[in-house]
């Protein structure tokens, strides 16, 4: 286990089973790939090393068997980092399997169904309820790019989002600021470009438009998603707007405040991206 590893995965290299639990194990894996989208192999391997301080962040409430399929999920989600190992699986020597008989089946089924409503399809619906932004459509400027916090989602606890300073935040950040009642909705911020500072921009809450310019390509784009953040590096011209009332613009930086860093005029901005590019 490494630093860069939250969990390690194990799964079945060859399984020593009866058949028919075989063909009903790869049907019921092939079910809760389709429903719960894993990226692992295996999700019921019980091989698994996994960091204690996870779970002072995830939260499991299953008690049955299929807390495997909800602690998976949930890592998956908060986009914990894992990497899978091969374990030997060997023939039951005593007694059987409590498990086949069709009443727990049923109900096995029943509660993956509920477990798929709560922790996939309302997910979905609270991801998505950001209005129809796609992050991951290119970014066609230079001197930028898109960079998504690792966040842990509670349900109706809230979600919990963390950037850390050389991991999913690509600098050391020296300084936050953030811009919040935004009660005029004609309201214009920005309208600069840096000689070197690097930022990232979110919008934690509410929404914005933002228009970015390298000086040949521009685009906008519409921030409504608290979990991206947009890369504004050097030379790259930004303008924020349409702001909603309960828009909260957060932005980290990797320096100090220095106004001579900044370039606040357009004509001048095009004059230092060609002397410098
Ligand atoms: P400015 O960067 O122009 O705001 P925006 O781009 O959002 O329209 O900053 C507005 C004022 O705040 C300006 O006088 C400089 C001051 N300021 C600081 O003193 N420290 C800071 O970290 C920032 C961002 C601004």
């Amino acid at each position: 286990m490494t630093d860069e590893i939250d969990f390690v995965n194990g799964f079945k290299i060859k399984r020593h089973d009866p058949w028919y639990r075989i063909v009903i194990g790869k049907v019921y894996h092939w079910i809760m790939k389709l429903m719960f989208g894993f990226k692992i192999r295996d999700v019921d391997c019980d091989f698994r090393l996994i960091r204690r301080n996870i779970f002072d962040k995830i939260d499991l409430k299953r008690k049955t068997g299929i807390i495997c399929v909800e602690m998976i999920t949930k890592f998956h989600q908060a986009d914990l980092r894992f990497v899978e190992v091969g374990v030997n699986h060997y023939n039951r020597e005593y007694g059987c399997s409590q498990f086949f008989n069709f009443s727990r089946l049923l109900r096995t089924f029943i509660d993956l169904f509920k477990l798929w409503w709560e922790i996939i399809f309302l997910y979905s619906i609270k991801e998505k309820s950001s209005k129809g932004i796609n992050y991951d459509k290119k970014i066609k400027v230079k001197n930028s790019g898109v960079i998504r916090l690792q966040f842990y989602n509670d349900f109706s606890d809230g979600n919990l989002v963390i950037g850390e300073s050389e991991k999913n935040v690509p600098f050391e950040i020296r300084r936050i600021y953030y811009i919040n009642n935004l009660l005029n909705s004609n309201a214009i911020r920005g309208e600069h470009a840096h000689k070197k500072l690097k930022q990232i921009i979110f919008c934690i809450n509410g929404s914005f438009i933002l228009e970015l310019d390298d000086g040949t390509n521009k685009q906008k784009i519409t921030m409504d998603n608290p979990y991206y953040g947009i890369k504004l590096y050097a030379k790259l011209w930004h303008t924020m707007t349409s702001f909603s009332k309960d828009c909260v613009v957060l932005v980290l930086a990797d320096d100090y405040y220095k106004e001579d860093d900044y370039i606040r005029d357009y004509d001048k901005f095009l004059e230092y991206i060609n002397k410098n590019d």
